[in-house]
């Protein structure tokens, strides 16, 4: 029998981890003052994850975070490689970071994430910038408390960037959330789909699920902490479960988290249309805490292109699902990733990404000029088209999409909507819309009323809309589910 248990990391790994960040905690607090930490963290909402965690373990030990790098005493960059401008951005930061070791020596600065798991980068680190401590890969995030303590204990530079390819899974190790009444919670790890373009697979192992009473236990405690707003995150939700052969999958999993009791939402990203099922669309329309949000990416609205991106569906069949999850939740929000401009993509390629545009009828798109990922199997094909013509089909990409959205947005208007508050709105003093929260769906909402409270709530009335956002008052209070 195989044995499924294998890929999470042993116990005593962990113990060892909690080992080294006590003798860290020790040391600290034997200074005056504790020791700070700041953490910057570049990409998608599985680093954002991966950061608490990396603050849970360093707040444990005794630091405390700063927004001001320069009093810092550890750095973090945790990095993103999904596309060039993130990497170049990183190096142009890393430069101000280890120009603060010049007047103290003794900071730490240590760099993690996708970009630094690529071999030509982490050499490119080791030879242009001595004054980084410590580089560790995706896989090895948990190890980080053995990696900080080596080094503190005069070890020399610390690169590790290997680890199990197939990639493990670390239960127990400590996390401290942002503030405020959202969290992540992350349901699996990697992924297995190897689009052309794309370099996640590389940097992020194979696909590998948490065990459902993991993920569970977290939630519960989650909602016990009172967080209102838990999004549950993989690289693709939807394969949830496929590794762990006990023969639950994502609708599976979803409708068990949904029956744990509670006032909260729950929403989740990414999902990859292969994957996704009919058997989905029904467990979000059942469900009492899930949110009628779906991040469908399409990539792109040619066969053609699909094909050479190893995408694994049609235009048309990509439109026939979102028209079956709108038949299911008929006030579905949908939004959508495309890449422009991928290698061989022609007019008429392009035409048939602005006709799914179209008639798909997003709230929010992500769209990104295709960048070239070295090792990728998209950036060894042909690719004549000039960046000045990917440019004018992105700008009229942007230009169609703005239409569509305001169409969709003023369709709000005059509505109910339920709004949970998260925040208060950073516009104008003088504006009467002191808050801001997120419907059920997603949508921005700048609300008005009396004694409105972060984590509360509120049913809006909504009366003015914008591109970016909808206005409201509040006419009533309350969880509904
Ligand atoms: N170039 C441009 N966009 C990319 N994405 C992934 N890889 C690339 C690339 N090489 C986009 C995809 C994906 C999103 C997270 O990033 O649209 O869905
Ligand atoms: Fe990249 Fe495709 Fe995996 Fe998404 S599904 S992370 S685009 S390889």
């Amino acid at each position: 029998m195989i044995d499924f248990t294998s890929r999470q990391v042993p116990k005593a790994d962990i113990a060892h981890q909690l080992d080294c960040i006590e003798q860290i905690h020790r040391r600290n607090a034997l200074r005056p003052e504790p020791p700070h930490f700041y953490c910057q963290t570049f990409g998608c909402q599985q680093n954002e994850a991966d950061t608490e965690r990396i603050a849970g373990m360093l707040a444990e030990m005794g630091y405390v975070r700063t927004q001001d790098a320069a009093e810092a005493d550890v750095i973090v960059v945790n990095t993103c490689a999904v596309r060039e401008h993130a990497e170049k951005r990183v190096f142009g930061i890393m430069g101000q970071y280890t120009h603060i070791k010049e007047t103290r020596t003794d900071v730490t600065i240590c760099m993690c994430g996708c970009m630094v798991q690529q071999e030509h980068i982490a050499e490119k680190i080791k030879k242009s910038y001595p004054r980084v401590d410590i580089v560790f890969g995706t896989h090895m995030l948990w190890r980080f408390p053995e990696l900080l303590l080596r080094r503190l204990n005069g070890s020399k530079r610390i690169f590790e960037i290997s680890g199990d390819p197939k990639g493990e899974i670390a239960e127990g190790l400590p996390v401290q959330r942002d503030e405020g009444c959202h969290a992540w919670l992350s349901i699996m790890y990697g992924c297995n789909n190897f689009c052309t373009y794309c370099i996640v697979p590389y940097v992020r192992g194979r696909e590998r699920s948490r065990q459902p009473e993991d993920i569970e236990a977290e939630l519960r405690q989650l909602v016990a902490e009172g967080y209102k707003d838990i999004t549950l995150l993989g690289q693709n939700v939807n394969s949830y479960g496929k590794d762990l052969g006990i023969g639950m999958d994502f609708a599976d999993l979803l409708a068990r988290l949904d029956a744990v009791p509670g006032e909260y939402r729950l929403r989740f990203m990414t999902s990859h249309p292969k994957d996704a099922s009919e058997k989905l669309f029904a467990a979000m329309a059942g469900g009492k805490h899930i949110c009628h949000q779906l991040h469908l990416p399409f990539q792109s609205g040619s066969d053609v292109i699909l094909k050479k991106m190893n995408r694994g569906y049609t235009k048309e069949a990509y439109l026939a699902l979102i028209e079956q999850a709108r038949r299911y939740m008929p006030d579905l929000v949908l939004s959508s990733d495309i890449i422009v401009g991928f290698p061989g993509e022609t007019e008429e390629d392009f035409q048939g990404t602005l006709d799914v545009v179209r008639r798909g009828q997003y709230d929010l798109l992500y769209t990104f000029l295709y960048s070239r990922r070295s090792g990728t199997p998209a950036a060894e094909m042909p690719d004549d088209t000039t960046a000045e013509e990917k440019q004018d089909r992105f700008n009229r990409l942007l230009q169609t999409q703005e239409g569509i959205n305001q169409q969709r947005q003023d369709a709000y208007q005059d509505k109910e909507l339920s709004v949970l508050i998260d925040g208060l709105s950073n516009g104008k003093q003088e504006s009467e819309y002191t808050h801001c929260g997120r419907t059920d769906g997603g949508l921005l909402v700048l609300v008005r009323g009396e004694d409105l409270h972060i984590g509360d709530f509120v049913d809006v009335e909504i009366e003015q809309t914008s591109l970016r956002a909808l206005y409201g008052r509040v006419i009533g209070k309350g969880y509904h589910g």
